[in-house]
């Protein structure tokens, strides 16, 4: 059934734009996310025409669910905490983000078993609850823009209760070589694959993902598997306006001024930030700062290494675990070469985007070292916002390698010993070269901002 307010655009993503938590007198706190696709949607036109599908995720979204609490513009569904927990974790996080990162250790695992079965069931559940809900939303020929792994099988299932509908598919992380796809029963690679191609349009950051999910696609179900569906691709940019704006702020400058004492005078910095999440290597990443301290002894005392590790899917124990091997290794180094006034690396857990800002500002050098990503914004936020010129060192696996290689130092994120090369050459690099190689990062980082980003493939899909 076709509601009244039939929206003419409409997004799918598991997690939404806004987020509840209930506070202890017992109202509900709405928190917008910030991000590329919530600049991008908010562009697109008034809430009455546009609509975004997402999960409830916690308690507060639950509870704002059920208390009808909405925020115009904005669907949450409240998907039994069960089904989603084996759809988000078992599914989504443990075997599809596994899968296109490349992150099993194959002798071990994966296993797929009848564990896996019971947790394919409730993605299939999950998928079905989102196809249900934006059929039901949807103005005639309206446009659905179906986010990421979580969510396969819904432009499938979409097609099948609304043949009317233009359905396109944007995946954000990279997409599995044959090879490793393969990995898969045959029968859910062949699902998975039959879900994205009832979209119109499927789309990825990267020309190498595109061509990767083509060539499963051919692989797993024949020469004609792409009759009918465009493969595009659109490398989200950074929101240069956002970034400036927002770095250029009462806290962003206070924590500039906290993290340079904390540096001490004088001294380089090398930075990261990221969620601590097994794709991004942070464990290699301060075992090549560690082994530029051992095997160049210059660089003791004059240098910190800059680590913001945020927490990321803490239900699943192999994060928690790394987490924790990631905590341990700063506090190895530390205790290994810290002297009483200098600290060779600072870490922080706990996620503030603010601060996150500041030590990009200030960063000598930024570190984005991922096994693999889909296109990795950090890498492109920094040399938008830095103060003085700042020298990337990027992995070659990282999707923003297309469009930042030529001025970044690239790395095999594999090779400590060439890591730890890297961070010598970025923090010797001359400034003036540093300086220009920022400004072309920068130019290439915002060639593509969310809102068009968002809007170019709004246009593919409504008029191809
Ligand atoms: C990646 C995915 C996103 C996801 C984000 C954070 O960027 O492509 O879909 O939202 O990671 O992960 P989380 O599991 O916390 O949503």
């Amino acid at each position: 059934m076709v509601s009244e307010r039939a929206a003419q655009v409409l997004v799918a993503s598991n997690r939404g734009p806004v987020s509840y938590t209930l506070r202890e007198d017992g109202t509900l706190a709405a928190k917008r996310g910030g991000g590329g696709l919530v600049s991008g949607l908010s562009a697109i036109g008034s809430d009455a025409d546009s609509l975004w599908v997402c999960a409830a995720l916690g308690d507060g979204d639950r509870e704002a669910v059920r208390r009808g609490t909405g925020t115009a513009g904005v669907r949450m569904l409240d998907i039994d905490a069960g089904v989603h927990a084996d759809a988000y974790n078992g599914i989504a996080n443990s075997v599809l983000w596994f899968v296109h990162h490349m992150l099993y250790q194959t002798p071990l695992e994966p296993a797929f078993d009848a564990e896996f079965r019971r947790q394919w069931a409730a993605y299939e559940t999950y998928n079905r609850a989102f196809a249900d809900a934006l059929a039901a939303e949807a103005a005639p020929g309206a446009a659905v823009l179906v986010q990421d792994y979580h969510l396969c099988l819904v432009p499938g299932m979409l097609r099948e209760l609304r043949p009317d509908l233009r359905i396109g598919h944007f995946t954000h992380t990279p997409w599995a070589p044959v090879d490793y796809f393969r990995l898969l029963p045959d029968d859910i690679a062949r699902q998975l694959l039959r879900g994205l191609l009832g979209a119109d349009r499927v789309a990825f950051l990267t020309r190498r993902w595109a061509d990767a999910f083509a060539a499963c696609a051919v692989d797993v179900l024949g020469a004609d598997a792409l009759d009918g569906t465009a493969v595009g691709v659109h490398g989200l940019g950074a929101d240069a306006d956002f970034l400036r704006e927002r770095a250029h702020r009462e806290d962003v400058d206070d924590w500039l001024v906290r993290l340079r004492e904390r540096v001490g005078d004088g001294r380089r910095t090398v930075v990261r930030v990221d969620r601590t999440e097994l794709s991004k290597n942070i464990v290699r990443g301060l075992l090549a700062y560690r082994q530029l301290l051992a095997d160049r002894p210059e660089w003791r005392g004059r240098v910190v290494h800059i680590a913001f590790a945020y927490p990321s899917r803490q239900d699943l124990a192999v994060y928690r675990e790394y987490t924790a091997a990631v905590r341990r290794l700063a506090d190895e180094i530390n205790a290994e070469y810290g002297t009483d006034d200098w600290q060779p690396v600072l870490m922080e857990l706990d996620d503030d985007f603010g601060r996150s800002l500041a030590a990009y500002r200030m960063a000598d050098v930024a570190l984005v070292n991922p096994i693999r990503d889909g296109m990795n914004l950090v890498a492109k936020e920094v040399p938008v916002v830095s103060d003085a010129g700042c020298a990337l060192v990027l992995s070659r696996e990282a999707g923003a390698y297309e469009e930042l290689g030529a001025d970044a130092i690239v790395v095999n994120p594999y090779d400590v010993t060439a890591t730890a090369a890297a961070l010598h050459e970025a923090l010797t690099m001359d400034p003036a070269e540093r300086s220009e190689r920022t400004k072309r990062l920068a130019a290439a980082s915002t060639a593509l901002p969310p809102t068009a980003w968002f809007l170019d493939q709004l246009a593919a899909l409504t008029e191809g």
